[in-house]
């Protein structure tokens, strides 16, 4: 890990530890990925809806998307959702299981979140470049996100 990714981390802790709420505390790491990694456009949670198999959006950081609920299956969420995997995809122009939330989005990654082994929701992050997502990244931002499970469970409807 570089040190700015370690400093990142800290900061993500400090911020879930101080957070007066989990929403608040979430919708702050989005802010601190989007304003802290090149690259992050879109910045955002979806709770997942077990008695449903669907996602539900949660706090974000960047431009509105009509997805707002998205079922296990489909979309790229909905692919991590149903295979409780990370999904990276390097040029959403080649996907075909995937909703377009805007045409500047050129890859995603989208990483689901567990607590008590269930799963409870997703990091999901869109960027305006191609590949933005390689190895590197990736198991950094799984690492942001394996400490987010107890918040994005708290968020879930009973
Ligand atoms: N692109 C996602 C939809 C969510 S937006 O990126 C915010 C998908 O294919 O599931």
């Amino acid at each position: 890990m570089s040190s700015e990714q370690a400093a990142l981390l800290k900061d993500a802790e400090r911020i879930m530890a101080n957070a007066d709420s989990a929403g608040t505390g979430l919708q702050r790491i989005c802010d601190l990925i989007r304003s802290r990694i090149p690259g992050c456009d879109w910045v955002g949670f979806y709770i997942a809806v077990s008695t449903r198999d669907e996602l539900a959006l949660g706090p974000y950081s960047g431009e509105a998307t009509e997805h707002l609920r998205i079922p296990f299956g489909h979309g790229v969420c909905g692919q991590a959702a149903a295979t409780r995997a990370t999904v990276v995809v390097d040029d959403v122009s080649t996907e075909e299981n995937y909703l377009s939330c805007s045409p500047h989005v050129q890859s995603e990654v989208v990483i689901p979140v567990f607590h008590n082994g269930e799963i409870v929701g997703e990091l999901d992050i869109d960027s305006h470049e191609i590949a933005s997502f390689g190895r590197e990244r990736r198991a950094f931002l799984e690492k942001i996100a394996g400490k987010l499970g107890e918040a994005l469970a708290s968020l879930m409807p009973a």
